[in-house]
């Protein structure tokens, strides 16, 4: 695991920007994104590529990693408007090579077997964007969630709920309920890059690199994969030994 520790939350935007660059501008390619607010200084420096430098998405598909179940597509804050307003819409990435769990899916149970088997079938995500929750959280697997899961229904703890109130008019407005890719499922993906601002995550991004590999800390299971990339700055660093 490398561990790369930025002075500011900039540097960590365009270090991740490096890295997905690298595999953009290498051919097709198929990127997992993350929600959240954690890569949205990425998805900028993106757009600013796509816009100055030529970066052209257009070979590339997508998948993201989560979705709320029930939060109809149309809502501004489930992950399929999110990652178009804040990311596919100020590049050249077709819409249509933009895959999400369908939060709206009548039979959920169907949708999760769909959603492994059209990654598959995809041929597996080349680099995988990786925020993480305050408990630990990968996707939305809350701790106790299985290292080996594959993509499906999860319940949110209160703390991931009142954690993602801000993006709702309150915490009562949030779901209980996500269709989210499983630590098994993620862990699929050939390089895993996550990104951590901030002193409010110090304490998960400790737990999820020094700490024992357990399934109360679901980023931990990074520690068994062999390509990943931790991109933090100086206040999420402030944990580690
Ligand atoms: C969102 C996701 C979550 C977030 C995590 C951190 O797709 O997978 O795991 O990455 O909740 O959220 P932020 O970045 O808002 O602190």
């Amino acid at each position: 695991m490398e561990i790369v520790i930025q002075p500011t939350p900039a540097e960590v935007d365009s270090t991740v920007a490096d890295i997905v660059e690298g595999y953009v501008r290498a051919g097709a390619t198929t990127l997992g994104l993350a929600t959240g607010s954690s890569p949205i200084g990425t998805y900028r420096e993106l757009a600013a590529r796509h816009r100055d430098a030529e970066l052209d998405f257009s070979l590339a598909r997508a998948f993201l990693l989560d979705e709320y179940l029930g939060l109809p597509k149309r809502h501004p804050e489930s992950y399929y408007s999110v990652i178009r307003s804040e990311f596919v819409d100020h590049v050249n990435l077709d819409p249509a090579m933009v895959s999400s769990p369908n939060g709206e899916a009548p039979c959920p149970e169907k949708e999760i077997a769909r959603y492994d088997q059209s990654i598959a079938a995809a041929g597996g995500v080349d680099v995988q964007l990786l925020g993480i929750g305050t408990d630990g959280h990968i996707g939305f697997n809350e701790p106790g969630s299985s290292l080996t899961s594959r993509t499906r229904v999860k319940t949110l703890t209160e703390q991931t709920r009142i954690d993602n109130a801000r993006f709702f008019d309150g915490v009562d407005d949030v779901p209980h309920h996500v269709l989210t890719q499983g630590l098994g499922t993620i862990s699929d993906a050939r390089h895993l890059v996550m990104i951590a601002t901030g002193e409010g995550k110090a304490d998960a991004i400790a737990a999820a690199v020094e700490g024992p590999l357990s399934a109360f800390c679901p980023a931990s299971v990074m520690q068994l994969h062999r390509h990943v990339t931790v991109v933090i700055d100086e206040a999420a660093a402030s944990s580690l030994k």
